[in-house]
């Protein structure tokens, strides 16, 4: 018997998926989510990849800077979240001090991907983070890294700035993109650094490269999903675009930003260093 539900329910997005879409030159679009009916929307807009984020520490809790976040709340999120979701791909953050070592990365990876639902795991930076990243991929957590601006190190960057401007720091970005990739990273976030950069380091990496602030050169995009309906309060990042304002409804806007990412109109020059 015809089953429309099933005619037109979406693949699941894996991460051969994912692969495959750099490779064929399709843009991923990803989006952060924390909740079980945002997730439902994303689901529905078609976006590939949701990712429970520790900005949920800013825009949910209204705190100043991500560090505060616990594994806890990223587990409940995450949990929320999966419910919501069928096909999309679902990331769960690793918050801050949670992988300082393989013991405590090993527990969050049973506890997000084990118990709340989550796909894969991300987590900041380079450097001693290759060591983990390894642990954990050899023991079938797959990993996003994240480099560039990278929230949990705000002390040491002092403050939220662009990264990878000057000639010797984009070849150590470039070093540490490797580095990741060469440690088992099946994904790679890029915050807030120069186009060209970005560029060069999805141009040099097999694995996905999405960017935040990081340039159309990537291999997709994610933005912070109220960043994207303007309703984070404050000044909205030069990277982002409210993606609300005109469309008629969240739908609608979610809609909108897959349709830009994919058809390569978001970003434009005007959302990159
Ligand atoms: O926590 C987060 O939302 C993120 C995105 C900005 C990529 O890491």
């Amino acid at each position: 018997m015809y089953n429309e539900a099933a005619a037109t329910a979406r693949k699941p997005v894996t991460i051969p998926a994912l692969q495959a879409m750099k490779a064929h030159g399709e843009k991923i679009a990803m989006l952060t989510c924390y909740d079980a009916s945002f997730a439902a929307q994303l689901e529905a807009a078609g976006v590939d990849v949701a990712l429970v984020g520790d900005s949920l520490g800013m825009v949910v809790q209204g705190r100043r800077s991500t560090l505060p976040v616990t594994l806890e709340e990223i587990a409940y999120h995450t949990a929320a979240v999966a419910r919501g979701l069928e096909a999309t791909l679902l990331i769960a953050d690793l918050p801050y001090m949670s992988y300082r070592d393989v013991a405590h990365a090993r527990e969050a990876a049973a506890r997000l991907i084990g118990q709340c639902g989550a796909g894969m795991l991300k987590l900041e930076g380079g450097g001693w983070v290759c060591g983990i990243i390894a642990d954990l991929v050899a023991r079938e957590a797959p990993v996003c890294a994240h480099l560039g601006l990278t929230p949990q190190a705000v002390h040491r960057l002092g403050g939220y700035r662009v990264q990878g401007r000057e000639p010797d720091a984009a070849e150590r970005l470039l070093a540490d993109a490797r580095a990741v990739q060469e440690a088992g990273a099946a994904m790679l976030v890029l915050e807030a650094v120069p186009a060209p950069l970005a560029a060069r380091v999805t141009a040099t990496l097999n694995i996905p490269v999405i960017g935040i602030g990081a340039g159309a050169g990537c291999d997709g995009q994610v933005l912070v999903l109220y960043d994207m309906l303007g309703i984070t309060p404050g000044k909205r990042p030069k990277f982002s675009r409210d993606f609300l304002a005109g469309a008629g409804g969240v739908s609608a806007a979610l809609k909108a930003y897959v349709d830009a990412v994919r058809g390569g109109r978001f970003p434009a020059a005007e959302h990159q260093y």
